[in-house]
């Protein structure tokens, strides 16, 4: 099993908590809550925000990345996602691919749940091929 020793995420739990607060799931009723950390040491939180055209859900790790990227952060070193799932989940496909267009292989994710649960990846292992886009010219 991963450990992440060295790093605090307690600042990263705590922006989490207070993003799924503001979730806005009334369809599926499963409130997602993101903490980005960037290199600086800075924390970006996102909540997942439904609509009432279902595929248009916006999941909670992209819109942490959103913020983020609106704020000038585009390098991040961990992850955290908070959710009342049990074993605690993982980044869906599209926020996987997501991530890898600004994190890292190596980026820690933790996955926490409400019950105090949580489980260690890198992105690395729950993403290794990442789609590669090399423009012409
Ligand atoms: N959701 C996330 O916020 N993150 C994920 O990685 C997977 C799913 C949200 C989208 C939707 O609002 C709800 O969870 C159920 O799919």
């Amino acid at each position: 099993m991963l450990r992440f020793a060295a790093l605090d995420w307690d600042p990263l739990l705590r922006a989490a908590r207070g993003a799924r607060e503001a979730a806005y799931a009334p369809y599926s009723r499963f409130d997602v809550g993101a903490a980005l950390l960037a290199e600086d040491g800075e924390i970006f939180a996102g909540a997942n925000v439904e609509n009432r055209s279902f595929g248009l859900a916006l999941c909670a790790e992209r819109s942490a990345v959103a913020a983020a990227v609106t704020a000038g952060r585009r390098r991040f070193r961990a992850l955290l996602v908070l959710t009342d799932a049990d074993p605690p989940a993982p980044p869906c496909g599209l926020c996987r691919e997501t991530l890898t267009e600004f994190c890292p292989p190596d980026l820690e994710i933790r996955l926490v749940n409400v019950a105090g649960r949580h489980r260690d990846f890198r992105l690395g292992d729950l993403f290794p091929e990442p789609f590669r886009f090399a423009p012409r010219g």
